[in-house]
């Protein structure tokens, strides 16, 4: 079936020519058309015409948006949406003037939330999940990866993956799943760090990778977690598997991790809010992504990412809600979009380069999504607004109003 995609005010096609991804000042270039219309043919965008040069519609599908601005579905490059339980006892002691790191300490944070995914079954999981990835679906998002990370043994990391799984065949959009079983020790094997690496490297990732339930395996190196070597062990035998990498470094404390990442080739490394300067320049001039959570700085209440000074010095900067329970309980992209301008001062233009096509990459999935081309995937979010700059400056503010994925639309805000 072909769609024409009727007279929008602006489309964000955000391209790159091939390129697939936006790196340092490039960030700034979202490529917007005027006057334009889209059309697309079952799944696969064809052409972006002037709106002069449409003769005659029959035979078309007509979406009509005008006075919208159309974009490319949002990408979602990092969350921990498979999460049982609240945290909200802990935001209580945090508010109170106890740190993250402190209640980590005490057993509390991430195990947390691993004693209520344990006692969770497979379908109270993707119970609980299903409306957060509606969520995410009302915000224009088409492209989502979903860590493990909350099991910490064999049994609970695969019923976390498999609940994924489940969740892949139930929404239409893209979801991509991540292991995160070196998130931290779980609280029986704190004295067993080795005996637990060793249930990870010989036991869950083996399995994960037999039976494809994960794209890429993630890990936090930070003090109240694993160590760089520790990490090191960890990706080599998931990069032997054929796994792909990806790792949360530098939130707190600099012990090595994005070294370790650099040399395993990650897709992307994660956090960064205490990088150090020398390292800015290693990361910028890298392949691998720097996925920004500027959430997580809000929610904790402490310092931003340098992302000025990561783009300055070229580097692939994209921006993801880090949505969990614990250090930033909030889904909400655009708000981070928003974030990220007023905290972080990047330019609304860099914020949009750093939720699609750099979002997009850093799930190494920019070659079919992430900007408006020929020949990529028909996954569109259609804003209700005649200026994209309204996407940021309408802090918290969801002006989505239709979601497009793989050219059928799946979901529609109408009164
Ligand atoms: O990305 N840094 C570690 N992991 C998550 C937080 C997880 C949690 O507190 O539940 C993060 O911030
Ligand atoms: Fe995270």
């Amino acid at each position: 079936m072909r769609t024409l995609l009727k007279n929008p005010a602006q489309i964000v096609t955000v391209a790159t020519t091939r390129k697939n991804f936006k790196r340092g000042k490039d960030l700034q270039e979202i490529s917007v058309l005027e006057n334009h219309s889209l059309i697309f043919e079952d799944a696969t965008i064809k052409d972006l015409i002037p709106n002069a040069s449409i003769i005659n519609e029959s035979g078309y599908k007509i979406i009509d948006v005008k006075d919208k601005i159309v974009l490319p579905g949002l990408v979602e490059c990092h969350t921990h949406t498979a999460f049982a339980g609240s945290r909200a006892n802990e935001f209580r002691l945090k508010l109170a003037g106890t740190s993250y790191e402190e209640i980590a300490k005490l057993g509390g944070g991430i195990n947390t939330t691993v004693t209520a995914v344990r006692t969770s079954s497979l379908t109270e999981l993707v119970q609980l999940i299903s409306p957060r990835i509606k969520y995410f679906i009302a915000q224009g998002i088409t492209s989502l990866e979903i860590k493990s990370g909350y099991g910490l043994n064999f049994e609970n990391e695969i019923k976390l993956l498999q609940a994924i799984q489940h969740l892949q065949k139930i929404f239409p959009i893209t979801i991509i799943p991540t292991f995160l079983g070196a998130h931290t020790l779980p609280n029986e094997m704190k004295q067993k760090r080795n005996l637990y690496l060793e249930e990870i490297t010989h036991k869950m990732l083996p399995f994960i990778a037999e039976h494809k339930l994960a794209k890429f395996c993630d890990g936090f190196c930070e003090s109240t977690a694993f160590s760089a070597d520790e990490i090191d062990i960890v990706f080599s035998r998931a990069k032997a598997l054929g796994l792909n990498l990806k790792l949360h470094t530098d939130q707190f404390n600099t012990i090595g991790g994005i070294n370790i990442a650099l040399k395993h080739n990650a897709v992307s490394i994660d956090h960064l809010e205490v990088i150090k300067k020398e390292d800015i320049a290693k990361v910028a001039q890298s392949d691998t992504v720097a996925i920004l959570l500027p959430g997580v700085s809000f929610f904790l209440d402490y310092e931003y990412a340098p992302a000025r000074k990561l783009i300055d010095a070229g580097a692939i900067v994209a921006l993801s809600t880090d949505y969990n329970p614990g250090s930033s309980n909030i889904a909400q992209l655009n708000f981070i979009m928003s974030l990220a301008a007023i905290k972080m001062k990047m330019s609304i233009e860099e914020t949009i380069s750093a939720v699609t096509i750099n979002a997009a990459h850093a799930l190494s999935l920019s070659k079919e999504v992430g900007s408006l081309e020929i020949g990529k995937k028909a996954d569109l979010a259609v804003f209700n607004t005649n200026d994209y700059a309204n996407i940021v400056y309408n802090v918290g503010q969801n002006l989505n109003e239709m979601t497009i994925k793989n050219g059928n639309v799946i979901f529609q805000n109408k009164f």
